[in-house]
């Protein structure tokens, strides 16, 4: 089976590909990644020499760079992780960048998959195109959707073109939303890796307005097995939520941080709110558990303490984020190939 991971090199992109080929011996990965701030080699540093595994340096948002890798291989699913990620950056650096990735992207890969025959497509999406909950009540798949930042916006977008690339042109599309996730190779400017960092460095910790904003947390790995299950399983034309029904706000897992590093309190700083920061976030994932058979592994503990001790003995990747060292990577690697 050929993969094509498009953001392989991104956070939840490379914990997918080392899950993968560490699962199936039978499964080729096609890495096709642009490398922005947030893609880094060394996420998958030991793989370079996996006859299994290639790297392809491209953007989802250029039609030749997209015509060249299907061209040279036939995929058997395309799996499409690349994106512009952070709300923040999309408040405050506009939405253009995501709507190039995020849309466009997503619709070349849409008909370069049409064109090529490939029997299926994967949609990367997010609990956040449903917008925000009150105090209770879970998002299920018929939620309808109501992005509120332009970063949600422009998944939800794409979420529309995967579903009229299906129902109109009948290309075997399913779309995976996943709440918040966590673990290994977080780029820091996200919560808990970027506490953690931070904690670790005895800087303060900014917690956005009082710190009760609610989101439904997954380790990582839990979300890498259901985007494989969803592969290998999903109904074509189907949406999947995926979350492990853990809620908790923002400020307790900054606390938790603390108790594990066992810093105190005190580098808690609260800071302004992000405009238009939705409350609260929670998945119902009835559906992929009772339809494909998937449940979360990991404990919220689990997966945190997984977490902190990644970092704890990563400091040289962090470092490397940190200074940014990592982009060096690339050329150090593939500069003279
Ligand atoms: N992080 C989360 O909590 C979360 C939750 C649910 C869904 N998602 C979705 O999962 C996917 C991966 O998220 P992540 O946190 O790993 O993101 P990330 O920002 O860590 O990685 C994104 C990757 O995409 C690459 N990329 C960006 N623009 C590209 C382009 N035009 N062409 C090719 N590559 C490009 C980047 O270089 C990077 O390697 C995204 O689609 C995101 O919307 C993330």
């Amino acid at each position: 089976m050929k993969l094509m991971v498009t953001g392989g090199a991104g956070f939840i992109g490379s914990n997918f590909v080392r899950y993968v080929l560490d699962t199936h011996t039978d499964v080729h990965v096609v890495n096709f990644d642009a490398l922005t701030y947030a893609g880094n080699l060394e996420n998958l540093a030991g793989l370079e020499e996996d006859s299994r595994y290639a790297f392809v340096r491209g953007d989802i948002s250029n039609p030749d760079d997209v015509q060249a890798v299907f061209a040279q291989y036939g995929f058997d699913a395309v799996l499409n992780f690349a994106a512009e990620s952070h709300v923040d950056r999309s408040l405050h650096f506009g939405a253009q960048a995501f709507i190039q990735t995020n849309v466009l992207g997503t619709q070349l890969l849409l008909d370069a998959a049409r064109k090529h025959d490939v029997p299926r497509f994967v949609q990367i999406s997010t609990d956040e195109v449903y917008g925000s909950l009150g105090d209770d009540g879970r998002f299920s798949e018929a939620t309808p959707m109501g992005p509120n930042n332009p970063y949600s916006a422009t998944k939800a977008g794409a979420d529309f073109l995967v579903r009229a690339a299906e129902h109109s042109h009948g290309l075997d599309a399913v779309i995976t939303r996943c709440s918040n996730n966590y673990g290994p190779y977080q780029f820091p400017e996200k919560l808990i890796p970027l506490m953690i960092a931070n904690a670790l460095e005895g800087k303060p910790l900014p917690v956005y307005g009082d710190g009760m904003h609610v989101r439904d947390w997954i380790f990582v790995l839990d979300h890498c097995e259901a985007i494989d299950t969803v592969l290998r399983k999903g109904v074509k034309g189907e949406v999947y939520n995926i979350g492990s029904m853990y809620d908790v706000p923002n400020i307790e897992i900054v606390k938790l941080i603390l108790k594990h590093l066992d810093k105190p309190e005190s580098l808690i700083t609260y800071v302004k709110d992000r405009p238009g920061h939705d409350r609260r976030y929670a998945m119902d994932n009835t559906k992929i558990r009772t339809e494909l058979g998937w449940e979360p592994k990991y404990t919220f503990e689990q997966g945190l303490k997984t977490t902190i001790d990644w970092y704890l003995a990563n400091g040289p990747w962090l470092e490397h984020v940190r200074s940014g060292r990592y982009l060096q990577y690339y050329e150090k690697l593939y500069g003279d190939r």
